[in-house]
């Protein structure tokens, strides 16, 4: 059983190429998320484009991990770009089960030039902690596998830290300020506050 998670959406199967490269490298358990919503034709794009500029979320279909969430040392999430934003599936994942998940990075996946990093942070609105990793990708490119393995060897470094992290949690932090700054993360306003 990995204490490793590769979890994804995926619209039209570039996404789930990615993170089954990935998982397969770091030996980690993949799930794919759905929020049961068809997207395929122009038609489904044209939703997925107005629900991811809207933040509009639909709620995630029911799916196994063989762990709690919290019980993974790290949850890699795995996303397409939409719209210059996470696509509304991950962001209704992250809305119900972010402050589940211990330590993130994540995997966007995109179909242009520009790698629109901005969408890390919008994504660490939902966590509790900031995210250990991100990686912008394109998976048509020809610079392809240079990112995927680059990003990998990240992940696998940073996985190696883990345990140190672990430590620090259970020793170096005392408990009353850890309470208080979990208290105030989870007040903290997300986007979906601004959408109105
Ligand atoms: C509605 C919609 C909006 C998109 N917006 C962007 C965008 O802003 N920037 C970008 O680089 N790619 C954009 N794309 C392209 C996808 O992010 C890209 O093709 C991605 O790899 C598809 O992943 P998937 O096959 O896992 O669904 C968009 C795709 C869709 C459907």
């Amino acid at each position: 059983m990995s204490d490793i998670l590769c979890l994804y959406y995926s619209r039209t199967g570039k996404t789930r190429e990615v993170m089954q490269d990935m998982a397969q490298a770091l030996d980690a358990e993949l799930v794919e998320i759905t929020d049961g919503i068809d997207r395929s034709g122009a038609l489904g794009f044209f939703m997925c484009g107005i629900d991811a500029m809207r933040r509009g979320t639909h709620k995630t279909q029911p799916y196994k991990t063989e762990r709690e969430l919290e019980d993974y040392k790290l949850v890699v999430l795995g996303t397409p770009i939409w719209a210059g934003r996470c696509s509304s599936v991950m962001r209704g994942f992250l809305k119900r089960h972010g402050l589940e998940l211990r330590n993130v990075a994540y995997v966007l996946t995109r179909g242009s030039e520009h790698r629109d990093e901005d969408i890390f942070d919008q994504m660490d609105l939902y966590t509790t902690r900031p995210r250990l990793a991100g990686a912008s990708i394109r998976v048509d490119s020809v610079g392809y596998h240079f990112w995927r393995d680059q990003f990998l060897n990240e992940l696998k470094n940073l996985c190696n830290d883990l345990p140190a992290l672990y430590a620090m949690d259970d020793v170096a932090v005392p408990a009353e300020p850890v309470k208080k700054s979990r208290r105030r993360r989870r007040r903290r306003r997300t986007e979906d506050d601004n959408a109105g």
